[in-house]
C-alpha cells in the first residue's frame, strides 16, 4: 500500500512527473492522492489529469496566506496524507499549515527539494544564484520544512560539478537530472524505513526530548 502523498506544485511539474513515473515503475511504495496547485494554469496538473490523478486548483490570488492554505488543507484532510510532498511549490508555507502535520517526534511530514546545497542559495532562484555566483560544485538538497524559509532536516544533498563550458541551461539540465532521480529515492527510503532513518542523531535528540 505504502504512504499517501498529496504533491503540492506551481509550475512546470518535471518532479511531479518524476515521482508520478517512479510508483509506475514500481520504485516507489506510494500513492498520490492529489496534486495541488495555487496556479490554476501550471503544467503539472495537467500531467497529473494525464495520469489519472486528482488535480486541484487552488488560486492564492485575493485570499490571505492562512484562507489559502486553509483551502488547501480543507482539499486534503480527508485524504488520510502521510507526506506533503513541494515539487516546485514557489509559495511559503506557514506554521499554520504546518502543525496539521506534525508527527509524533515533533517534526513536520512536508518535504521539499531545492536546488542548491542548503543552507547555501535559498530563495526562488537557487541554480541561477549559484550558476551566477561562479561555484564549481552544485547540488540538490531535500529537507523537512520547518517555520524557516528554505530550511529544516536535511534529509539528501547530491552535488553535481559545474564544467567550464556550461551555460545556465546546462548547468540546469544537469541539476534537474538530479532532482528527479534524488526525489523518488528519498520519498522511497522514506516509504520503506521512515525519516529517522536518515540521521540518527536527529531522531535521538526528539526522543530524548519527550
Ligand atoms: C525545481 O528545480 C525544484 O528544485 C524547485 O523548483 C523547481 C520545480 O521544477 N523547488 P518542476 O516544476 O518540478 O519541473
Amino acid at each position: 500500500m505504502g504512504i499517501k502523498l498529496a504533491v503540492m506544485v506551481s509550475g512546470r511539474g518535471s518532479n511531479l512527473k518524476a515521482i508520478i513515473e517512479a510508483v509506475k515503475a514500481g520504485n516507489l511504495d506510494a500513492t498520490i492522492e492529489c496534486v495541488i496547485s495555487n496556479e490554476p494554469d501550471a503544467p503539472a496538473l495537467e500531467i497529473a489529469r494525464q495520469n489519472k490523478i486528482t488535480a486541484v486548483a487552488v488560486a492564492h490570488k485575493g485570499l490571505s496566506k492562512i484562507e489559502h492554505e486553509n483551502k488547501i488543507l480543507d482539499e486534503i484532510k480527508d485524504l488520510g496524507i502521510d507526506y506533503v510532498v513541494l515539487a516546485g511549490y514557489m509559495r511559503i508555507i506557514s506554521a499554520n499549515f504546518l502543525k496539521h502535520f506534525q508527527d509524533k517526534l515533533g517534526y513536520y511530514k512536508v518535504i521539499n527539494i531545492h536546488p542548491s546545497l542548503l543552507p547555501a542559495f535559498p530563495g526562488r532562484a537557487g541554480y541561477e544564484d549559484a550558476y551566477y555566483y561562479g561555484v564549481k560544485v552544485a547540488g540538490v538538497t531535500i529537507h523537512l520544512v520547518d517555520e524557516e524559509v528554505d530550511h529544516g532536516p536535511i534529509l539528501a544533498q547530491q552535488p553535481f560539478p559545474r564544467f567550464p563550458g556550461d551555460t545556465l541551461e546546462s548547468f540546469k539540465e544537469r541539476g534537474l537530472s538530479v532532482e528527479h532521480a534524488l526525489y523518488p529515492a528519498v520519498l522511497q527510503q522514506i516509504a520503506t524505513k521512515g525519516i529517522p532513518s536518515f540521521c540518527p542523531v536527529y531522531k535521538r535528540t526528539h526522543a530524548e526530548t519527550k
